[in-house]
């Protein structure tokens, strides 16, 4: 019962999306997993049905309206209904305003922004149908609002912010709640595909109030509490996930 924007991964690693389909599906959801890579989504399928859970890949580019309204269309004829959509596609960016190019900016804008309108665009109406309820929850990042040299990207997840609560306020009447979740820097294969030291994993670890690092199914808990009824009167909600990172002055790696 749930349409799933960007829930691969690379390999057999557990990123944010990967982990919350993991454990939506362990509490009973039927997952639709949508990313460009249908491999990746098909490798987070193989490890729902592993434990027991269902879940469909499809693939797609997310930031185009046709493959969005194709997963949303394809998660009704395969499942009946759609009750939680997570909008979980992101790419960072490193540069400053000086140094960044057009040509990325557009891509960062593209990919981490885009996405969410156009799959909330075709997922709302569907809740709507499938009984006046629902639960969004976009993906920003603590960069939105404590930048640390990811100035396109922080940008982005600003506006990632702005749109869950404009939504949040747009579908409340229709039973719909959105909210948004601000990871800290979780070990994934995100960031650490492109390389990191040791020294940068330990800052990482040294920046969490509480000397924590954290990983994708931190992320992925939060999605489901996000999700279920525990949450229902939660809507237009920040949660910031980060082990403390965000007030803590240390740098983050
Ligand atoms: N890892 C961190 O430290 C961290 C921190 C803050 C926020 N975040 C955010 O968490 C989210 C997910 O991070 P992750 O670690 O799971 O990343 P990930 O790279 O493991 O997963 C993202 C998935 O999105 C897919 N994707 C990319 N572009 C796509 C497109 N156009 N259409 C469809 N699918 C597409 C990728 O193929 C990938 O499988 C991102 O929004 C990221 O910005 C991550």
């Amino acid at each position: 019962m749930l349409s799933f924007a960007g829930g691969g991964a690379v390999g057999q690693e557990i990123g944010n999306g990967r982990a919350a389909s993991i454990l939506l599906a362990d509490a009973g959801v039927k997952v639709i997993v949508a990313d460009k890579e249908e491999i990746l989504a098909k490798n987070t399928v193989k490890m729902i049905q592993d434990r027991g859970g269902e879940a469909i890949s499809i693939g797609g580019d997310l930031t185009k309206s046709d493959q969005c309204k194709k997963v949303v269309d394809f998660t009704i004829s395969r499942w009946g209904r759609l009750d939680i959509l997570d909008n979980n596609i992101g790419v960072a960016s490193k540069l400053s305003v000086v140094d960044e190019t057009e040509e990325n900016w557009n891509q960062v804008m593209d990919i981490n922004l885009k996405p969410m309108f156009l799959m909330s665009k075709y997922a709302i109406p569907e809740m709507i149908k499938s009984g006046n309820a629902g639960s969004i929850v976009n993906i920003s990042s603590i960069s939105a609002t404590r930048p640390k040299g990811l100035t396109t990207y922080s940008a982005s997840k600003g506006a990632v912010i702005s749109l869950s609560q404009a939504m949040a306020v747009d579908h409340g009447a229709n039973g719909i709640r959105v909210n948004c979740i601000l990871p800290g820097p979780v070990y994934t294969p995100m960031v650490y595909s492109t390389g990191m030291t040791k020294h940068h994993r330990f800052q990482r670890q040294d920046a969490s109030l509480i000397q924590i690092e954290g990983n994708g199914w931190d992320i992925g808990k939060a999605v489901v509490y996000l999700s279920s009824n525990w949450a229902r009167y939660i809507t237009g909600h920040l949660l910031v996930v980060d082990g403390g990172c965000s007030l803590s002055a240390k740098p983050r790696g």
